[in-house]
């Protein structure tokens, strides 16, 4: 007997939101929405539960519901979700190294009375696994940001464009978990006064040259 007879062989599928309200109404994905949890982050909780259909629909943020399911296809589970956002970020010339300071100059404006970059750049605006049910163990947060590295890739790879970012709030987990992904650190960003979820002052900046 071979383990892939006893332990299923999975894999993870991803749809994005606004084809899934295209296909099953907006009711079923309310449904299926409801069903996510994140007590170690609210906005992230909060954000798919009340806000993401209507940023898929205005087209401010586009939403990635992430699934794992057997090869069989007999079990599946809705394991996390990310939203990307195009935007542009400011970078300080210190803030980088040398071939850095070279791809943003590449691929930005450099200004030299503030001595930094202005680039248009992909934002991961949210990123969370699904703790309902003990779903978060069938997916690990690697897994599920290198699947929006790669979406943000595959746009990329269509449109051009090298940097991503990300925001994070200042928690020694959070950071781990970005620097082992090899995001860099390059700024922090007052929060503004709508984001009542995130706790502290303000967040941290990391960006990623894909
Ligand atoms: C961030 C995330 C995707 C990383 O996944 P992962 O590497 O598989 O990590 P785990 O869920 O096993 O968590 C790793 C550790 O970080 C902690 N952690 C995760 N998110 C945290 C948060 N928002 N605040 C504080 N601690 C957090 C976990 O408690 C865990 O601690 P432990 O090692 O003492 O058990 C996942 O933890 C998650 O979905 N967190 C909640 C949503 C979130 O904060 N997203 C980031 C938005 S910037």
């Amino acid at each position: 007997m071979k383990i892939n007879d006893i332990i299923p062989e999975t894999h993870f599928v991803q749809f994005n939101l606004s084809d899934m309200l295209d296909e099953l109404g907006e009711d079923n994905v309310k449904e299926i929405l409801s069903s996510f949890s994140c007590p170690m982050n609210t906005d992230v909780e909060n954000f798919l539960r009340y806000k993401a259909i209507e940023f898929s629909k205005r087209g401010f943020a586009k939403t990635h519901i992430v699934y794992w399911e057997t090869e069989d296809k007999k079990e599946n589970a809705f394991v996390g979700y990310y939203t990307i956002t195009s935007k542009s970020i400011t970078i300080e010339r210190n803030a980088v190294n040398s071939r850095e300071a070279r791809k943003l100059r590449e691929h930005g404006v450099f200004n030299e009375k503030t001595n930094d970059y202005t680039i248009a750049a992909p934002l991961i605006a949210q990123l969370g696994k699904n703790y309902t049910d003990g779903n978060d163990s069938l997916i690990t947060g690697d897994d599920l940001l290198h699947l929006a590295m790669e979406k943000v890739r595959k746009v990329q790879n269509e449109i051009g464009g090298r940097f991503a970012y990300l925001e994070c709030e200042e928690k020694e987990k959070l950071i781990k978990f970005y620097e082992r992904n090899n995001f860099k650190f390059f700024g922090k960003r007052q929060l503004d006064r709508d984001e009542t979820d995130i706790t502290g002052t303000h967040l941290l900046q990391y960006f990623i040259m894909l």
